[in-house]
């Protein structure tokens, strides 16, 4: 199964309930990062509850263990269902999201290489292998990877075997859904949905590579 999962990086309360309104039949999920977040709160989670999809919290956690745990006891206590972190600060910040995710029954992803140009000046020369090594002794549910590079993510699904790849960069960032959808569990799409003059056409339009 490969699920659409909507990226919904509008900072209206009202615009961001009347997307995800019109496109819940047609999509599998909705992230929320730092844009809508940071706009209408935390609360955000309960307000889209009503929709009954998973909502996936992309804060890319970064931070000691001990804040990273306060940051994911705050994520999952408002109704997110997973969170996205960061492996860079290592195994044992990873773990302590992994570990509040999972105390709540939720999922936690952690960034193995991001999809725009400049991500390559860190994420190449064996850091995303190494990321991903994190992801199996942390016990982490899976991985983003860049759908602007699918080579990448055939390397990465080599290494990470059954656990999910989310992946963004489809769409407004040049990547195509054809191509990456059989590759990973779950397509991220923002601006192609969200900015389009009729989002739920747009969702729609991704039907043929949700499987
Ligand atoms: P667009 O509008 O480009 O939105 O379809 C993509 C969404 O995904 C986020 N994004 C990433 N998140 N690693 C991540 O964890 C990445 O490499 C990456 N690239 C894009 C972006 O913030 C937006 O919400």
């Amino acid at each position: 199964m490969t699920e659409l999962i909507l990226s919904l990086d509008v900072t209206g309360l009202k615009e961001a309930l009347r997307i995800a309104g019109a496109c819940a039949p047609e999509i599998d999920a909705i992230k929320v990062g730092y844009p809508l977040a940071l706009a209408a709160g935390l609360g955000i989670a309960g307000e889209l509850a009503g929709f009954g999809l998973p909502l996936i919290a992309d804060f890319k956690v970064a931070d000691i263990p001990n804040t990273n745990t306060l940051i994911c006891e705050q994520v999952f206590a408002a109704g997110f269902s997973a969170v996205i972190a960061q492996g860079f600060p290592g195994p044992d910040s990873v773990a302590a999201c992994v570990e509040a995710a999972h105390a709540h029954g939720g999922e936690c992803y952690v960034v193995a290489e991001m999809s725009h140009p400049g991500a390559l000046t860190f994420f190449s020369a064996g850091v995303p292998e190494r990321l991903c090594e994190i992801v199996a002794e942390t016990g982490a549910d899976g991985i983003i990877a860049p759908a602007t590079r699918p080579e990448r993510v055939r390397a990465l699904r080599a290494l990470i075997g059954k656990k999910k790849i989310l992946s963004p960069g489809i769409g407004a960032q040049g990547g195509d859904p054809a191509e990456i959808a059989p590759l990973v569990d779950g397509m991220i799409v923002g601006r192609s949905i969200y900015g389009a003059a009729d989002p739920a056409a747009a969702a729609r339009t991704y039907a043929p590579y949700r499987r």
